[in-house]
């Protein structure tokens, strides 16, 4: 089958990506999932699948995740630390990005751990078969059960504020129960506004102002195995100072600690590093990240004195986002004369609610027409009854008829985790692809999913059949 490498290819529509070295490409530097190719078709190929058949074969929309992607993701980061952290390390996939059987498994089995934030997304973990000992709790307002079922699993609880560590102090357990704190630190970022949490007006985790406090609490209370710190300063960032100066306000909580006892063997710097959604976007690879992390942890240890504590870093966007595109069918276009021509495609803000939530940017392609040149510049909407429901205002397409496949890149992360039924749209089916095989990892929902739980009262259901 002839192929041509997708980023290089003029008449793909893509420019040259700079910043990305074939030889070792960071998947979040990247546009497309890194096996993407046109083929001798002319049509988008990804894991050795041309994208227009899968979408014959299993619907539209369709979610589309390349194996080698996300696989080669995971191993960047976890052999980006094992090499500039001189102690030990662990990569715990935030997977709040994309929670699913399919992807914990393909995570856990390249050897990181699992960050989850609900009892679905413990439940969703545990059945994969992650590792307990891999598993990290987040959430700022976990309910009792939350807490009991993660004691009882044997997974570690991040706690976050003031009632949770009163009601873990309470709670029965078989032994001591495995904590972190989770601390603000008052690190300002450039990022939206909806997705920033490392600064002080935050409604996660402890004030710095409170650290002694805590820190007196828990040791006070021997069934609280206070094991480490975490924080987390916030999502798609492309500057690695804040990661840089993270690092060593972390150590110094970390010494802090030892004033009251405590013994912090592991400290977790949350996650953040972007992707690069729009050929604007540069963020640094997973290894520059990485290697700023690591040697601002030891560098901060090393100059006081103390031993290593485990680095753990949690990643969520820049180890799924790219390796996913999101394949629609396209069908109405309405043209305003002097204004804006509108094309649809068959979802929209409830597959990826990205754009209308924090005006996302997203490009695109037409897996049918790849050669195509790029003559228009049109809006595409979802079908959403919704104005707001565009999914790019203005896209770079070629002329297209209903019943192209429209392709949006960079969906692995905050899209399948974020849909909803609105407007009772089934969510899309997702497919696995690696060299020529495709499997499915999430069924297209179907009207009677839909209607599930939904309950008609005996007396409603007489007076509709009268
Ligand atoms: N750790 C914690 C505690 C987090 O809250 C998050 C993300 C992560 C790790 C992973 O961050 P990442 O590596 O993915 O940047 N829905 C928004 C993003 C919300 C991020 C929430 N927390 C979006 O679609 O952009």
């Amino acid at each position: 089958m002839v192929s041509t490498p997708l980023a290089v290819s003029e008449n793909s529509g893509l420019q040259y990506l700079p910043n990305v070295t074939p030889e070792a490409p960071s998947p979040n530097q990247h546009l497309m999932p890194l096996t993407a190719r046109v083929n001798e078709h002319d049509h988008l190929e990804i894991g050795g699948c041309d994208v227009v058949t899968l979408v014959q074969q299993f619907g539209s929309p369709l979610y589309i995740l390349d194996e080698e992607t996300l696989r080669t993701a995971c191993r960047q980061y976890r052999d980006a630390f094992r090499q500039h952290y001189p102690g030990e390390s662990l990569v715990i996939y935030a997977s709040k990005a994309w929670n699913c059987l399919a992807v914990c498994a393909i995570a856990a089995s390249e050897g990181l751990g699992i960050d989850v934030v609900s009892a679905g997304e413990l439940h969703t973990a545990l059945t994969a078969g992650v590792d307990p000992s891999k598993i990290y709790v987040h959430g700022n307002n976990k309910s009792v059960d939350e807490l009991k079922m993660a004691i009882a699993a044997n997974v570690t609880i991040v706690a976050d504020n003031w009632l949770e560590l009163e009601t873990l102090a309470q709670l029965e357990s078989d032994g001591p129960i495995r904590i972190m704190l989770r601390l603000t630190p008052g690190i300002e970022c450039h990022t939206h506004e909806y997705i920033r949490t490392g600064h002080l007006d935050s409604k996660f985790g402890f004030d710095p102002d409170q650290l002694e406090s805590v820190f007196e609490f828990v040791s006070q209370h021997p069934n609280l195995n206070c094991i480490g710190l975490h924080a987390h300063i916030g999502s798609q960032i492309f500057e690695l100072q804040p990661h840089q100066d993270l690092g060593g306000v972390m150590v110094q909580w970390l010494l802090k600690a030892a004033e009251y006892g405590l013994t912090i063997e592991e400290l977790d710097i949350g996650g953040g590093l972007g992707i690069r959604y729009t050929e604007s976007d540069d963020p640094p690879s997973i290894d520059q990240w990485a290697k700023v992390v690591c040697q601002a942890v030891a560098k901060a240890c090393q100059e006081r004195g103390i031993a290593l504590p485990k680095l753990i870093a949690e990643p969520g966007r820049s180890l799924i986002g790219s390796a996913c595109v999101t394949a629609y069918t396209m069908g109405s276009q309405k043209t305003i004369p002097s204004i804006r021509t509108y094309v649809t495609v068959d979802g929209g803000m409830s597959d990826n609610p990205r754009p209308i939530t924090y005006q996302s940017l997203y490009r695109t392609v037409v897996a049918n027409k790849m050669s195509a040149p790029m003559t228009e510049t049109v809006a595409i909407a979802g079908k959403h009854c919704e104005s707001g429901d565009i999914l790019i205002k203005q896209a770079q397409l070629p002329s297209t008829t209903p019943g192209d496949i429209l392709v949006v890149m960079g969906t692995g992360a905050y899209n399948y985790s974020m849909a909803s039924n609105y407007n009772r749209l089934t969510r899309p089916a997702a497919v696995l692809v690696s060299q020529g095989e495709a499997n499915v990892i999430l069924q297209r929902e179907t009207l009677a999913d839909l209607i599930r739980h939904d309950c008609l009262p005996e007396r409603l259901s007489q007076s509709t059949s009268e």
